[in-house]
């Protein structure tokens, strides 16, 4: 049986680790939210040997996850069930990574998922979100605008949220915006870091 295959994941994990390798340079724990196929996972963690890499995902995806971590050349933890409708954050992280879910997830569960993190991260601990993001309440591209369409037609529920929105509810749980980057293809690495109580 073939692996699961995302050919976006091949496109945009090397600018992605890129801006890991700079935000993860002090960060031993991470935890990725919604790991998809694993693919990320199996090119990130040889690549940040300093860090565990610990992915999740909802149920179904955990099998497929697996496979992928099995043909890695770092060893990394099973991957976690971690569902943004009942979350229970697992251990300590000092540090979250989630690529292409605030747009799949409802709006409440983006924001469910941007609160836990909040809530769990240490002081100093980092949210790197990657994806694309509306400004202003404008799409960056037409490519963007008709994604949204196609998201729209899958789902009512999923949508590209907007920048201010994210970060406004991300400031709300102390995670303060660090970086906004610009990345290939229209998409964005929003990086946050937890401020002290
Ligand atoms: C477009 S895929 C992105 C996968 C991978 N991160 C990537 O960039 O290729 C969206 C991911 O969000 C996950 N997801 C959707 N709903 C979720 C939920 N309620 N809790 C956790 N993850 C969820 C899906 O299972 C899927 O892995």
């Amino acid at each position: 049986m073939s692996l699961p295959f995302s050919q976006a994941c091949e496109n945009n994990k090397a600018p992605i680790l890129e801006i890991l390798l700079r935000i993860f340079s002090e960060s031993k724990h991470v935890l990725e939210i919604g790991s998809g196929t694993g693919q990320h996972a199996h090119f990130f963690a040889p690549r940040l040997p300093h860090l565990i890499w610990q992915t999740s995902d909802v149920e179904e995806n955990l099998a497929d996850i697996k496979r992928w971590l099995d043909i890695c050349e770092a060893e990394q933890p099973k991957p976690l069930l971690l569902d943004m409708l009942k979350p229970v954050w697992p251990d300590n992280y000092d540090a979250v990574f989630s690529a292409n879910t605030a747009h799949i997830m409802s709006w409440n569960l983006t924001e469910k998922m941007v609160r836990h993190v909040g809530a769990n991260l240490p002081e100093n601990g980092k949210f790197a979100l990657y994806g694309p993001f509306n400004y202003d309440g404008t799409f960056t591209s037409e490519s963007n605008e008709r994604f949204e369409q196609w998201l729209k037609s899958v789902s009512l529920d999923r949508g590209i949220r907007d920048f201010e929105r994210v970060n406004a509810c991300a400031q709300e749980v102390g995670l303060e915006l660090m970086e906004d980057n610009t990345m290939p293809a229209n998409n964005r690495t929003l990086v946050w870091k937890k401020l002290g109580s």
